[in-house]
């Protein structure tokens, strides 16, 4: 289905054309005086600068065009026959104020419940998109510090693929870092006798890695702690490093064991939070096109050596801060997280050839994707058109406004973080008054508005900025939070039961039911938000911004529950008016789901 933005400014174009003006005036926005309009046009204002008139008199001329009847220039009402609206009033000092015609947005209304997708059209030309994500490090312990990277990339994913784009999520783990030399480190000093460090060994490596996570998960903090005071332990966890990354067999068997026990832990965490990666790959199978991209970079005459290092310059003369020159392998033929960074695109760009990229990387990190992408801009390895999006996300701070950390300091770990959330959820329901579900039924309630809880909580800011992790915010029921979003739905789904229960026919998408024109301002406001979704889906997607899903569904929410305290739609004596509110209904739980499927969320039955 067409926007309703843009049908109405098919509407004002021709009106404007008509009037002996050009199209491009006829811009339709949301109002911003909702006390006076729903929507409006200021193009009036433009075009008076264009064609030295007056803009009321411009903005009157449309309206009278618009609607057929003649209009002064003080802003007089004009007449109301239009398809598409009710009302068109031109105001000082050129504003053209619009309220959308009754009828023609409960046909919309019909026209979204029918159709696919609920009317989201499909894109013109549709992308591979490869969303770069989560970016978990093996073998340490996933943190909250890799929880909006999940949260946040995983609902963009969602709405590439729902949008109708061929959308890759990609895990990147980071799997190839000093944390491997470290920990092949470690192992020997606690257990000198593994075959692995035994060099005359010729024998097959053992199937059975040599540690559990458990010891893995501790394995690691201890050897980064050793390796800031014990310098020569540290030069050994490089060398080790090295010789991994340089295919040295007993090594590479040690990794193999530390993937193997790591990656199942982080499935495990991945998908309690209901983060599903199409691809579990990480820097290390960017490994074997690493020596003929730097062979390419240095043939192209792009690469040099500085200081014994290969870098590329990327600073270009527009610049207003300071690029560094990208760092391609160090000086002991290492290389680094950029290298690493290029070769993944080499291979994504062989494998999958994406028409955009976008990575959910912490904002701290802006400077080496900048770095990245003007280097593979450069070397040609991706097209100069194709988007390279940086999505750089802010902190998660505790109350005290620094980087969350547990009680005792430390950093904390995602399954205790989810744990903390489910328990406040919980004694949420439980002091509900009006509870309806047993206290069985709340725990498991709970884990599911928990979950909603963290991540609207996330969700809901602009991923860019900072933001307080605030259990007692996130978890209220009312306010602008995932559990209020969720008790909207349940209320809806709750109404729906009981008008099955008094008889009330309904299948779950309400097809049969006639939505009529709006019966009241609260039942236009919520057919109003309605009627957004497919603008707020795109927008949101083109813009790499769930918050405005979050904003919108706020919104249809308070929408909903205004109309929902206003109307008696159960006990609506005239039965073709009460079909349509359980139509109406139906739709704006449907689009409410289909919104927080988006975000990664689900909602309970009832809570
Ligand atoms: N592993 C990295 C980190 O923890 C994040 C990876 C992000 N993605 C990428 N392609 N570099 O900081």
């Amino acid at each position: 289905m067409k926007k309703i933005l843009d049908l109405m400014e098919q509407e004002l174009k021709q009106a404007f054309e008509a009037c002996g003006y050009e199209a491009k005036f006829a811009k339709v926005v949301l109002s911003n005086r909702p006390d006076l309009c729903e929507y409006q046009c200021n193009g009036a204002m433009a075009a008076a600068k264009a064609y030295k008139k007056k803009p009321i008199d411009i903005a009157a001329a449309v309206v009278e065009k618009l609607t057929g009847a003649s209009a002064d220039a003080s802003g007089a009402q004009a007449g109301s026959a239009h398809p598409v609206f009710s009302e068109a009033v031109a105001v000082m000092p050129g504003f053209i104020n619009l309220k959308v015609s009754g009828q023609f947005l409960a046909e919309y209304m019909q026209g979204m419940a029918a159709a696919d997708k609920l009317g989201l059209e499909a894109p013109a030309k549709p992308e591979t998109v490869m969303v770069d994500y989560g970016g978990a490090n093996v073998a340490k312990p996933l943190h909250v510090g890799h929880l909006r990277a999940a949260i946040i990339g995983e609902s963009i994913k969602r709405m590439g693929r729902f949008l109708g784009h061929n959308t890759i999520g990609d895990v990147h783990l980071g799997d190839w870092g000093l944390q491997m030399g470290l920990i092949i480190e470690e192992l020997r000093d606690r257990k000198p006798g593994l075959v692995y460090f035994d060099e005359a060994f010729a024998g097959e490596f053992p199937a059975e890695a040599p540690f559990t996570i458990s010891e893995l998960e501790e394995i690691y903090p201890a050897a980064s702690a050793k390796s800031k005071t014990d310098e020569a332990f540290k030069e050994r966890a490089h060398q080790a490093t090295l010789k991994l990354q340089k295919g040295y067999a007993p090594y590479r068997a040690i990794w193999q064991h530390i993937m193997s026990v790591s990656v199942e832990d982080l499935k495990k965490n991945y998908s309690n939070l209901n983060v599903e990666f199409d691809l579990w790959k990480g820097e290390s199978d960017a490994e074997p096109y690493i020596a003929d991209m730097i062979q390419m970079l240095v043939d192209k005459g792009l690469a040099y050596e500085s200081q014994g290092a290969l870098v590329v310059d990327v600073a270009e003369e527009t610049d207003t801060k300071e690029i560094p020159p990208c760092l391609i392998r160090k000086s002991d033929g290492a290389s680094l997280y950029a290298t690493s960074d290029l070769a993944t695109i080499v291979e994504r760009e062989q494998d999958f050839h994406p028409d955009r990229y976008i990575y959910v990387v912490d904002k701290r990190q802006g400077m080496h994707f900048e770095q990245v992408f003007r280097v593979a801009k450069k070397a040609g390895i991706v097209k100069q058109d194709t988007p390279m999006i940086f999505l750089g996300f802010g902190t998660m701070n505790g109350r005290d406004g620094k980087p969350f950390k547990t009680r005792e300091g430390g950093v904390m770990r995602l399954e205790t973080l989810i744990a903390e959330i489910n328990e406040a959820v919980y004694a949420r329901i439980m002091e509900d008054e009006e509870r309806t579900v047993s206290e069985e039924e709340a725990r498991r309630t709970a884990g599911i508005v928990g979950l909603a809880a963290l991540k609207y909580g996330d969700l809901s800011n602009q991923a860019v900025k900072d933001y307080v992790f605030d259990i007692e915010r996130f978890t209220a029921f009312s306010g602008n939070t995932g559990p209020y979003i969720l008790y909207t739905i349940v209320r809806i789904k709750s109404l729906l039961n009981k008008y099955r229960e008094n008889g009330g026919i309904v299948s779950e998408e309400a097809l049969e039911k006639d939505i009529l024109p709006a019966a009241n301002d609260s039942e236009k406001a919520l057919m109003l938000l309605i009627s957004r979704y497919n603008e707020v889906l795109e927008s949101g997607f083109s813009e790499t911004a769930p918050h405005k899903i979050c904003q919108y569904i706020y919104e249809l929410s308070n929408a909903f529950n205004s109309f929902y305290h206003e109307t008696k739609i159960l006990t609506e004596p005239d039965e073709a008016r009460k079909d349509s509110f359980i139509g109406l209904i139906t739709l704006a739980r449907r689009v409410l789901e289909t919104c927080i499927g988006l975000l990664g969320i689900e909602a309970p039955d009832r809570m």
